[in-house]
């Protein structure tokens, strides 16, 4: 996960790296969210080398007023414009939608998270609504995108 979080240039919509403990914090909530749920972000490994590219997968999120599963995608900057984190959360949102049995799947990014945005988009989904937060003394917004079970008609673009 250091290759990704700790990676200034990977990290920069979000301002810059994250230091070993932040990093070390993600992944015990990741750790978490396998045991609570049985499911979490997945390491995404290139086939070809075996080394890990990104993580990719579905965590509960909350949102200003209710907890969603999130289907979230993070890269190293070496592995962007490959189509790889497309890739990744269609086959998230099936296995939510086929093998978890979730009705409705979510991407939530910040406001100028466009390269997410259009994961998202790829995936099918469509922009739903937006909030505000405050975080570390800023006002940050949120998109929430998703995609229902019962409109999946060939709206991804893989
Ligand atoms: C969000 C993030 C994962 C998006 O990565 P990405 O590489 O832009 O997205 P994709 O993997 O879907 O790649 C799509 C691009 O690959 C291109 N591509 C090349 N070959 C392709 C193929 N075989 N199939 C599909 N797309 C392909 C597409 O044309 C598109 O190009 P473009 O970016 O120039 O428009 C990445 O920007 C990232 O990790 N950011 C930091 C973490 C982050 O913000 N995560 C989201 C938190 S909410």
């Amino acid at each position: 996960m250091r290759n990704i979080f700790c990676d200034a240039e990977t990290m920069a919509v979000f301002g810059g790296a994250w230091s070993n403990e932040e990093c070390l914090a993600r992944l015990e909530k990741q750790l978490q969210s396998y045991r609570d749920n049985g499911f979490g972000r997945w390491a995404v490994i290139l086939k070809a080398t075996g080394k890990v590219i990104g993580l990719c997968g579905l965590q509960y999120f909350d949102t200003d007023t209710e907890t969603v599963p999130e289907i979230g995608y993070f890269f190293n900057h070496m592995f962007w414009h490959k189509g790889y984190a497309t890739e990744a959360a269609v086959a998230c949102k099936h296995y939510a939608f086929d093998i978890l049995g979730f009705e409705e799947v979510y991407s939530i990014m910040l406001g100028v998270n466009y390269a997410s945005m259009n994961v998202a988009i790829r995936n099918g989904m469509l922009v739903r609504r937006h909030y505000m937060k405050r975080e570390d003394d800023k006002d940050v917004i949120r998109y929430i995108f998703s995609t229902k079970k019962s409109d999946e008609s060939g709206r991804e673009t893989l």
